[in-house]
């Protein structure tokens, strides 16, 4: 299935304030199945070629700052119709219109550090997890 798989990253916001165990098991209990997990740590580099897409925009000198301020933790979650369904449990990127009980509602500081990363689209998705992970780390089971 083409649509099945969708990226995350708990941020370093999240983790520093100690929302990294309660954020995955909302993630798991709302039915996505996590297939690869690490943690690691972006250099200010790796940061901005991850959201190299956003350069020029007037955020992305914070967002590369923060994003390699401290431990991330990366994850291929699998779902049907995983890329629409995360974004909907995390909620808007400004935790401030990001609806009652979605993981940036709960867990989020300000539109820059907001707890979590859902890929937008499925051609991304795969982009994503081919950043952080090898085939071989990305498993299949039922
Ligand atoms: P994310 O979903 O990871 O995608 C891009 C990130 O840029 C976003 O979450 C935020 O962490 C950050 N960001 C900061 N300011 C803005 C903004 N005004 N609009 C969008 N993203 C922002």
């Amino acid at each position: 299935m083409a649509n099945n798989r969708t990226f995350t990253m708990i941020k370093p916001d999240a983790i520093a304030a100690g929302n990294a165990g309660a954020i995955i098991q909302k993630i798991t209990k709302s039915g996505f199945k996590i297939v690869a997990l690490k943690m690691t740590r972006l250099t200010p580099e790796k940061a901005s070629e991850f959201y190299a897409v956003h350069q020029g925009k007037s955020f992305y000198d914070k967002l590369v700052k923060f994003m390699s301020r401290g431990p991330i933790i990366a994850a291929v979650l699998e779902k049907n119709n995983a890329v629409e369904d995360f974004r909907a449990l995390i909620g808007s990127t400004n935790p401030d219109e990001a609806a009652e009980g979605t993981i940036r509602n709960l867990y989020a500081t300000d539109v820059t550090e907001n707890a979590v990363h859902g890929s937008d689209s499925d051609e991304n998705a795969a982009i994503e997890s081919q950043f952080y992970f090898s085939n071989e780390e990305i498993v299949s089971y039922d």
